[in-house]
């Protein structure tokens, strides 16, 4: 067998931190957009999404269950869930009351099981467009295939 190759750090995506993964895409992430302005990664361990880093106000939902508020229904639906104005949502689980609109975008890993998400408020109605959801699913499926084992 040829040796497995080494990843080269020029493969590496550009947010990629080592030593970090999960608070360098949530930094990364959170740069992206003055329109985002709490992002956090909740890490899915059996049937709870568990708060990993994050920035923006501390939020006392640090242990989600699944199918509970949009962070779980993405888990139980097994898709991203874009929330033009969370006011709609009957289940919404408030973090800051100033809150309007709501991204959360599933990592999986290479064979499609959800490893957790990438959660983003603002303070904006309808802050996230195709772009938007196109560069976070970017950095989520990187981070996916780099996720700490
Ligand atoms: N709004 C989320 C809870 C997480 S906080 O936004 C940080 C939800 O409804 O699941």
């Amino acid at each position: 067998m040829p040796p497995k190759k080494k990843i080269d750090s020029q493969d590496l995506p550009v947010w990629f931190h080592p030593t970090a993964p999960l608070g360098s895409a949530v930094r990364y992430v959170a740069g992206l957009s003055a329109k985002f302005n709490w992002v956090g990664i909740y890490v899915l361990r059996g049937k709870f999404l568990e708060l990993g880093p994050y920035l923006g106000a501390p939020s006392e939902h640090t242990r989600i269950p699944v199918g509970t508020g949009v962070c779980g229904t993405a888990v139980a639906e097994n898709a991203d869930q874009n929330v033009a104005d969370v006011r709609e949502r009957e289940n919404y689980l408030a973090c800051s009351l100033e809150t309007r609109s709501e991204l959360v975008v599933l990592i999986r890993d290479r064979q499609g099981e959800i490893l957790g998400q990438i959660d983003i408020d603002s303070h904006t109605p309808g802050a996230f467009g195709p772009a938007e959801e196109e560069q976070v699913r970017k950095v989520a499926q990187e981070l996916g295939e780099l996720w700490p084992a």
